[in-house]
C-alpha cells in the first residue's frame, strides 16, 4: 500500500523547489507542468523536467500535464512518460472520455519505451462542475485510476461560488467525490489545497474535515504544510490499536461464521472491519508496526 496522506506540489520549471520536493517528508511529490508554470515557461519547464526526471533515483514522482485539449498535452507526455516517474495527473477532467483518451496516448508511449503495459497510473483532478457530476464515471474510466483528486480552487471558480473552503458549496462537492469514489469501488480521494500556507491552524481544521469525511489525504504547496497533514492522517496509537482489535476479533468471529460482533461495547459489521483494516495496512506501510 501506497501511503497517500501529502501530495507535495512543485513547479516543474523550478529546479529548487522541484528537487527539494523530495527531501520535505511528503507520501508522493508531484512536479506541475499545468498551472504552476505560466504559459510563455512550458516548454523551458518541459526540457528542464525531461532532463531532472533521470537523476531521481527511487523517487517516481507524480507530473502533472497540461489539460488533453491544451496545444501542451502531447508534447508533456512524450517527455515524461518513463520508468522514472509513478504516474501522471491529469487535470480539470470533465468525463471518462477524457481518461481513455490519456490513457491511449499513455499505452503507446509505454510500448514504444518498453514499460509494461499499465505501468504509470492515472491521478484524475476533478475541478469543474461537469467533472463533479462526472465523478463516479470517470472513476471507473480506467484500471491505472487508484483515487480522485478535488481541485477546490478551479471548482469555486468554475461553478461561480466566492470565498473559499468555508462556502457550502465544497462540502457537497466533497461529499459527491467520496460516495462517488466508493461507489466506483477506487481508493479515497485526495482533498484540495489549502492556499494560506502560513496558517497552520486553518491548515489542520480543513484537514481533519477533510478526514473525517473519508478522505485519504490532502494536496500541499508548502513545506510548512507537510507535517501538520500527515499528522492529521496518521493513525493514533488508540486508533490503530483499537483497529488491530476489530480486525482480529472480526477475523476469528468470521471463521466461526459469525458477521456481526462486539469490540469495545460496539458493534462490528463487515464496513467498520473493512475501515480498521485500512487503518491496520496504512500504519504498515508507515512502519508504525514497531512503535
Ligand atoms: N516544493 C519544494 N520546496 C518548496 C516549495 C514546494 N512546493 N514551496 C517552497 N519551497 C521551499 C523554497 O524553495 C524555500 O526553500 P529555500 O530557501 O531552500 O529555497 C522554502 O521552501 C521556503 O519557501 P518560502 O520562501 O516560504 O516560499 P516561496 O515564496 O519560495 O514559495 C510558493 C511560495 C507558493 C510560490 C511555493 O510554495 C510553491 O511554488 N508552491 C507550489 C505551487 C504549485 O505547485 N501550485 C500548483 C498546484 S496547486
Ligand atoms: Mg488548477
Amino acid at each position: 500500500m501506497q501511503p497517500r496522506r501529502t501530495l507535495l506540489f512543485a513547479p516543474a520549471g523550478d529546479e529548487r523547489k522541484a528537487t527539494k520536493a523530495f527531501t520535505l517528508g511528503a507520501d508522493l511529490v508531484v512536479l506541475d507542468l499545468e498551472d504552476a508554470v505560466a504559459h510563455a515557461e512550458k516548454d523551458r519547464a518541459r526540457k528542464l523536467l525531461a532532463s531532472l526526471l533521470p537523476g531521481l533515483g527511487p523517487h517516481r514522482p507524480l507530473v502533472r500535464v497540461n489539460g488533453i485539449t491544451t496545444p501542451w498535452f502531447r508534447e508533456d507526455l512524450r517527455a515524461v512518460v518513463s520508468a522514472a516517474i509513478r504516474g501522471i495527473v491529469l487535470p480539470k477532467v470533465e468525463d471518462a472520455a477524457a481518461v481513455e483518451a490519456a490513457e491511449e496516448a499513455i499505452a503507446t508511449l509505454e510500448a514504444e519505451r518498453g514499460l509494461p503495459p499499465g505501468a504509470l497510473e492515472i491521478l484524475p483532478f476533478v475541478e469543474t462542475a461537469r467533472g463533479l457530476l462526472a465523478a463516479e464515471a470517470i472513476a471507473r474510466s480506467s484500471t491505472r485510476i487508484r483515487c480522485l483528486a478535488f481541485g477546490g480552487m478551479d471548482f469555486l471558480a468554475d461553478v461561480g461560488a466566492s470565498g473559499g473552503a468555508e462556502n457550502g458549496i465544497f462540502l457537497y462537492a466533497r461529499a459527491h467525490l467520496v460516495v462517488a469514489s466508493r461507489a466506483a469501488g477506487i481508493d479515497a480521494p485526495i482533498d484540495t489545497v489549502y492556499p494560506d500556507f502560513r496558517d497552520t491552524e486553518g491548515l489542520v481544521v480543513e484537514t481533519l474535515r477533510a478526514r473525517a469525511m473519508g478522505f485519504q489525504g490532502k494536496i500541499v504547496i508548502h513545506p510548512a504544510q507537510v507535517e501538520p497533514v500527515n499528522r492529521v492522517f496518521t493513525p493514533t496509537p488508540e486508533e490503530l490499536a483499537q483497529a488491530r482489535r476489530i480486525v482480529a476479533a472480526f477475523e476469528a468471529a468470521e471463521a466461526d461464521g459469525v458477521a456481526v460482533i462486539q469490540v469495545d461495547g460496539r458493534m462490528i459489521e463487515y464496513p467498520i472491519a473493512q475501515r480498521a483494516r485500512r487503518i491496520v495496512a496504512l500504519a504498515a506501510a508507515l512502519g508504525l508496526d514497531s512503535a
